[in-house]
């Protein structure tokens, strides 16, 4: 993909940091982090172009219901849809994974307040990145009992390499190898997530950094 500029977070993101302090987290995780770019804002912009169209194409004679998965997704969908030629309503749906090593990990908890009605609508959810795909199934699953008459998903970036549950996503902006990406509404901890570009986080990131000694 070109060059990858390496990045120093931390002087471009002082008001999360001073959010952070606020708080009382005992962060400042974002101070110093080096991140490396791996899709440019330049590169996003032209691939939402691309999948505007296609999208705006397939759903020609359609009433389209576009569901964004929050938090993530909000970036992307807001580019997508100021991109998209034809009407749709929006709609926004709260999905986390949650779990711990003993008893319910990977479960995905679905928080729905749908205002919209899906009936006999083409619903297409917006996704930031499908990793093991328990999102996505979940979601899917729980969006047909609504009757729409479809659910396609759209999804910024495809993680396929770990996969757990096998998913069919019907538009792609990128697909990575893996590796933990932050940037343009994708957040590690809650940081990272109004960075203009995809990056990968230095793989110390979440390690206190000792003083040095010089
Ligand atoms: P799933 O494993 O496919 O269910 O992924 C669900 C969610 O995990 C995504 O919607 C993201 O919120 C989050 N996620 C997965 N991979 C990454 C990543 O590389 N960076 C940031 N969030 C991620
Ligand atoms: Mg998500």
């Amino acid at each position: 993909m070109g060059e990858r500029p390496a990045i120093i977070v931390g002087q471009c993101t002082p008001a999360i940091l001073q959010q952070a302090a606020l708080r009382g987290s005992s962060v400042p995780y974002c101070d110093g982090d080096i991140i490396e770019v791996i899709i440019t804002q330049q590169q996003i912009a032209a691939r939402i172009a691309e999948l505007a169209q296609q999208i705006a194409a397939d759903y020609r004679d359609k009433q389209l219901v576009l569901i964004g998965v929050l938090t993530g997704s909000f970036v992307f969908l807001s580019d997508l849809m100021r991109q998209l030629d034809r009407p749709c309503e929006v709609d926004f749906l709260d999905a986390s994974s949650y779990g711990n090593s003993t008893v319910s990990r990977g479960q995905v908890s679905i928080t729905t307040s749908l205002n919209l009605s899906l009936t006999g609508k083409d619903v297409l959810v917006i996704e930031d990145i499908v990793d093991s795909g328990r999102t996505v199934s979940e979601l899917v699953r729980l969006l047909q009992a609504h009757h729409p008459a479809s659910v396609k998903v759209c999804t910024l970036i495809d993680k396929p390499a770990r996969r757990e549950i096998p998913v069919e996503l019907d538009y792609i902006g990128f697909v990575i190898p893996d590796q933990f990406v932050v940037g343009y509404g994708l957040d590690y901890a809650q940081c990272f997530r109004n960075l203009p570009f995809v990056a990968v986080l230095d793989e110390d990131v979440a390690v206190p950094k000792p003083p040095t000694s010089e």
